[in-house]
């Protein structure tokens, strides 16, 4: 059967990172059965033999209205779609889809009538926000780390930026790679309005990753990869953190000093 991604190289490279992240997510067990979803902003991809496609289904209500996404095509994650499959299947576990021109709906593109993940209020709410703000970023990753999650469930670690500060602390590359630190989006129903738009005010606060109280995290990227080693990278310190927890003793962290030093010499944010 022919697929979409022979009529662009561009955009099978960008699906053939989604798949490549997906395979990532199951590893490290942060996508259990469909948890966590993915949407790439791929209109840059799309040539125009694929804006003459017909779609494969009707004008289904986004429950939001975006005007920066007219025209626009995303690739997504299926609702109830199991990243471990996306990651071997990613045109039969996702879709592409094209945003309608009176910005309010989206119609299935290709290969098959997938329909998209839960979380599409949010991921769209979001890549709207990026292009109103001129972002390059075209990536948005919802996943469950679990260590990150585990350690939502302490009010202590919910105030701000104390959770970054510790997790900056346990390793040098997490402040380098991460300098935007973790924001915190208290718990709201999944899928729901209310939690896009609280990511979408968390975000505008200069973070690239979000976390969603006792439930998992929301990163941004320019593209799915970087997405990806942003929550992979703090994920890192939240477990060096619990490995010295296990061996019986509260990690010291870099110094106050040592931290300060960092930024200067890597130009981070202090
Ligand atoms: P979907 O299967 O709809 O993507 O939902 C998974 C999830 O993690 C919801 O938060
Ligand atoms: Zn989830």
């Amino acid at each position: 059967m022919s697929s979409i991604l022979d009529k662009s190289p561009r955009l099978k490279y960008e699906v053939e990172q989604v798949a490549e992240v997906a395979g990532y997510l199951w590893e490290k067990g942060w996508a259990e059965r469909n948890g966590g979803n993915i949407t790439v902003n791929i209109t840059d991809a799309v040539t125009d033999e694929i804006r003459e496609l017909s779609s494969i289904s009707a004008p289904v209500p986004i429950g939001v209205t975006l005007p920066e996404l007219c025209g626009c095509w995303f690739f997504c994650k299926g609702n109830n779609r199991r990243m471990r499959d996306l990651a071997r299947w990613p045109m039969d576990n996702g879709s592409v889809i094209r945003i309608t021109d009176d910005c309010a709906h989206y119609e299935i593109m290709a290969d098959n009538p997938v329909k998209p993940t839960s979380e599409l209020p949010s991921h769209l709410s979001v890549h709207a926000w990026l292009l109103r703000n001129g972002s390059p970023y075209r990536a948005s990753l919802h996943t469950h780390p679990i260590q990150l999650v585990a350690m939502s469930h302490n009010a202590e670690y919910l105030k701000n930026d104390v959770l970054s500060r510790l997790l900056w602390s346990m390793i040098p590359e997490t402040k380098a790679f991460c300098p935007r630190g973790l924001g915190i989006v208290p718990y709201m129903l999944p899928s729901s309005v209310e939690l896009a738009n609280a990511t979408i005010d968390v975000l505008a606060d200069d973070y690239d990753v979000v976390m969603w109280e006792k439930h998992g995290v929301f990163a941004v990227g320019p593209d799915i990869m970087e997405a990806f080693d942003m929550v992979d990278t703090l994920n890192k310190s939240a477990i060096i953190f619990r490995d010295a927890m296990a061996m019986g003793f509260v990690p010291d962290g870099m110094s106050d000093s040592q931290m300060s030093e960092l930024s200067t010499v890597f130009r981070l944010p202090k």
